[in-house]
Formats: structure tokens, sequence, C-alpha cells
């Protein structure tokens, strides 16, 4: 666990994010991640639903003839509609790039619909010889489409604010499985390999205690590898479009600080929720204005 600063690990700050990036000075944050949102023109709703025995008469039918009911949990949901994407994206990636220490680096996830726009765009504003890597996330779940290859993957951007100076710790990051572990004998095999730029990982499984609930929550497992590479020890990982608050959640385990930030009520009570369960996990919220967000 991190050590608290001012007795805290972290921040989670409910406000438009261009506002309180505005708020912070230069050069103040070691890792950005941001996942925004993917620019689907529709609003973005996950419902949790159980399925209840009921012989009185529930909405499907089951094993062995018996009845069952659905019963809605919760249901969370943010707005993903917006007239010109790269408009909005814009300012805010101008800011993240000005909060950045020069030792930082920016993930930017999105999906192959937006990608190559985004790129044109952040490349413009960090500078070409700024972009590091793009790294593939692939993952295997959900309906397949029939009439085109089944879209399966993400894609997140990440740059540098120095390509001469950036911080980048290959063995901090936890190691995989070789493929093939017969080519490389056994001393390599055992000691497993870097990941590439194409990271083969679950999603957040529905179900599974990782999941809070929230939209389009990514998994932990991809978070940790982007912290325990491009945060120090002790630094600090902000996301400005934090949803249920997964950036921040690796930075803790991993004995990082965090500043999270959402424009959505939904989303900080799932973050304030999520961190309530995570053992000396301690957090102040905070609004644009207010003093000392990294002091
Ligand atoms: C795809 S979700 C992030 C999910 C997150 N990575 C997770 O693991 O849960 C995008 C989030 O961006 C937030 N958002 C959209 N526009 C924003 C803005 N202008 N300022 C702050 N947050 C914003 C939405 O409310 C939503 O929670």
């Amino acid at each position: 666990m991190a050590e608290a600063i001012g007795g805290r690990v972290g921040t989670v700050a409910l406000g438009d994010n261009l506002a309180i990036l505005a708020s912070l000075p230069d050069d103040c944050i070691d890792l950005v991640y941001v996942d925004p949102p993917f620019n689907t023109g529709r609003r973005q709703t996950l419902r949790r639903l159980r399925t209840v025995h009921d012989d009185t008469g529930g909405d499907r039918a089951g094993f062995q003839g018996k009845r069952y009911r659905t019963v809605q949990l919760g249901v969370q949901s943010y707005l993903d509609v917006h007239d010109d994407y790269l408009d909005f994206l814009e300012p805010r990636i101008v800011e993240i790039r000005r909060v950045l220490k020069p030792s930082g680096t920016l993930y930017f996830h999105i999906d192959a619909r937006e990608v190559h726009y985004c790129k044109v765009l952040i490349d413009a504003i960090f500078g070409r010889e700024c972009f590091l890597s793009e790294v593939i996330w692939a993952y295997d779940y959900g309906a397949r489409a029939t009439r085109k290859w089944p879209a399966k993957h993400d894609n997140i951007l990440v740059y540098v604010k120095d390509p001469g100076g950036y911080f980048f710790d290959a063995e901090a990051v936890e190691r995989i499985p070789y493929m093939a572990p017969g080519l490389v004998g056994p001393e390599k095999a055992a000691r497993g390999k870097l990941p590439t730029d194409t990271w083969w990982h679950t999603i957040v499984p529905p179900g599974g205690k990782e999941r809070t609930g929230y939209p389009n929550q990514k998994p932990l497992g991809i978070l940790r590898r982007i912290v325990q590479a491009s945060c120090p020890p002790g630094g600090i990982t902000a996301d400005f479009f934090a949803g249920s608050g997964t950036a921040g959640a690796a930075a803790a385990e991993l004995g990082r600080r965090f500043l999270l930030v959402d424009s959505n009520l939904e989303a900080c009570q799932v973050m304030a929720a999520r961190f309530a369960a995570m053992d000396g996990v301690t957090y102040e919220g905070f609004e644009p204005g207010a003093a000392g967000l990294l002091a």
C-alpha cells in the first residue's frame, strides 16, 4: 500500500475533468490512464440482474420445468453522445500533457472505430516522436458478428512526454508464460516472458467478485500491468474518466497514489463502495477549486 499523503492514498473528484485538470499544477503526475466514452452515440447502461426461483409464474422456464423470475439488482449508466468527439477530447489531452511530469506517460484506451482519428489528434498534441506503443488488448467474450470479423480487441495508445527521459520499468511487470515453452529451454520457460504489445486478457467476468456493476469496467489485470510498467512506486496515477475506479484500485494495490475524476455521481458512488471494501485505502472527495488536491 502506498504511503498516504495527508493521511490518504488517493483522491476521488466529482466534476468535469477539464475543470479539474485546469486546477492542477504543471508536471505533477507520473501516469495518466484514460478510458473515455468510445463515442458510441448512445447511453451506456449496465443492468445487474439475478434470476430467482418463482413457482407462481416467473418470466422464464428453467431446468425440469421450474419457473424463474428476473430481478433487477441495480442499473448504472453514463451518456456517450458527442457532437464532435475530437473537439471534446482535444483540450483534455492538451491539459493531460501539461500535468504529466517530464518522465510521465499517457495510456489512452479506445476502440478500432476511433483509434486512427485519436492517434492523429494525440500525435499533433504530444508530437509523433512521443508515441511509444499501441497496445492491443484482445479478449474473447460475448456475441459474435457473422457478416464481418467479430470485433474482440481494444486499442491503447501510449505516449510519453519526453522520449529521452520517460519512466518504464520492464522488470516490475509480471511475466507471462511463453506460448511455446519447449522452444526456449526450462530456465527461460520457468521465468516466463515480458508481455509484448498484444495482451490477451479476459473481460471482467459477469458475476465475478471484481465486477462493480459499472458499464464498461476494465479488468484490474490490464491496469496492474500499466501501473507496474509506467508509475514508479509511491508515484501518482491519475484517471480523468475513472468510471468504477479500476486505475485507482490497481495503483493502491501496488503502492502508488491515485487521483480519480468522473463527472457522473453514480461512478463516484461505485468508487466509494469499491475503496471501502479495500483494506487501508483512504481517499478524499474533492470539488474543483478546493485547495490541496495533491498536497
Ligand atoms: C468507459 S467509462 C470508464 C470505465 C473505467 N475505465 C472503469 O474501469 O470502470 C468512461 C467514464 O468517463 C466519464 N466521463 C465522460 N465525460 C466526462 C467528463 N467530461 N469529465 C469526467 N468524466 C467523464 C463517464 O461518466 C464514464 O464513467
